[in-house]
């Protein structure tokens, strides 16, 4: 990272970086898909692109919907180098996952997405997910043996009490499992709790994370500022304030085991009960790509650490994680305030808000 400018009072108004990396998204499909990819291509190089939309159960589907998101990126102007580099596909872990499909995601570098089963509490397609990662030890084996990474959405389905599912998850079930796999690449996704933090922190280098915007930003009392906030909604919840400063703290510091993987997850703002935002049963899930990068900005600016622990976080942890090659090109960013616009078309009659419509965000890219 390199500062370009400086105000007269010493705070950084321009600086360059190497270009980032975002390494978990939702698109959703066809229209919808194509109103709000590029939205996270124009600033990340490549996504990790999450499966339950459908859902996505083999790498023979994942390596379709993948080229609809390369035509669709192409469609919108970008190069086919770009397109190409840009999704990284994963496959929906199921009780039918076979040794055949994990050799073929190697083969293909894609990760597989654990989600557990919750028909109750659960997010976008959870119906179609697993108990536990127990049900699907054996495929969990095979990961490990041929080395392709378990994405873990972290949450018990077997629990009352919604702020306690990630806990219980990482007590109940991630320590056990990566205790008797000490070689399996587990991706804990979008933390929201200090102790699946300091799971992070405790195990070995295989285990490492992703880490939200919003989860650095909000604690559980944001979903009620002034009011409800179903734009703000999202599994697995904010928690406590203690829970988001351990999150903070495992960032700011520069530990290498944490990359950026901004979750967003677009729900059309109006429409049936358990399909859209506003509506009597409103979905998980905040539109956070417009504004992910301006947040993560903010968020390490406010911690004081918007120095070479912000590339690291954003363009470096991840790939190196990976091992895929490091972002060649580069992105600027301008503190110039903006006002986050209202809505954004998604699909062909539905629109889809923001997180942080409305709001004023300090730092914009100028380079792309
Ligand atoms: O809030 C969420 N929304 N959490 C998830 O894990 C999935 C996502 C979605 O797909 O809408
Ligand atoms: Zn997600």
């Amino acid at each position: 990272m390199e500062i370009l400018e400086r105000d007269s009072t010493g705070r950084i108004t321009k600086f360059i970086m190497r270009r980032p990396d975002n390494w978990h998204g939702h698109f959703r499909r066809d229209t919808r898909m194509e109103a709000v990819v590029m939205h996270s291509a124009y600033y990340y190089a490549r996504m990790t692109v999450m499966p339950n939309t459908g859902p996505i159960r083999t790498p023979a589907e994942a390596l379709i919907y993948r080229q609809e998101i390369v035509d669709a990126l192409i469609a919108q102007g970008f190069s086919r180098e770009q397109a190409e580099r840009f999704p990284r596909m994963t496959v929906y872990l199921h009780q039918g996952t076979t040794e055949e499909d994990i050799r073929l995601a190697k083969e293909h570098d894609m990760d597989f997405k654990f989600y557990p089963k919750n028909d109750k509490l659960g997010t976008t397609g959870s119906q179609a997910g697993v108990p536990t990662l127990f049900h699907v030890e054996r495929a969990v084996a095979y990961m490990e043996q041929y080395g392709v990474r378990l994405l873990v959405h972290g949450e018990t389905a077997t629990h009352p009490d919604v702020l306690d599912l990630e806990r219980r998850f990482v007590e109940e079930q991630m320590a056990p499992l990566a205790d008797k796999y000490p070689n399996l690449h587990v991706v804990g996704e979008h933390l929201s709790t200090m102790e699946f933090v300091q799971f992070i922190l405790d195990t070995s280098s295989n285990v490492t994370a992703t880490v939200t915007p919003q989860h650095l930003w909000y604690s559980v009392n944001s979903l009620f500022e002034g009011g409800l906030r179903p734009h703000r909604y999202c599994l697995p919840l904010y928690k406590h304030r203690e829970d988001q400063e351990a999150i903070i703290a495992a960032v700011m510091i520069g530990n290498k085991k944490f990359c950026a993987g901004d979750d967003t997850a677009p729900h059309p703002k109006d429409g049936p009960t358990g399909q859209a935002k506003l509506a009597d049963c409103g979905c998980a899930g905040a539109f956070v790509a417009p504004v992910s990068l301006a947040m993560y900005i903010a968020a390490f600016e406010k911690a004081g650490a918007l120095d070479q622990r912000f590339e690291d976080f954003m363009s470096v942890n991840g790939a190196v994680i990976r091992n895929v090659p490091l972002n060649e090109d580069t992105i600027t960013f301008e503190r110039r305030p903006w006002v986050v616009q209202n809505e954004y078309h998604f699909g062909d009659n539905d629109v889809v808000v923001p997180l942080c419509a409305g709001e004023t965000m300090e730092w914009r890219v100028t380079n792309c």
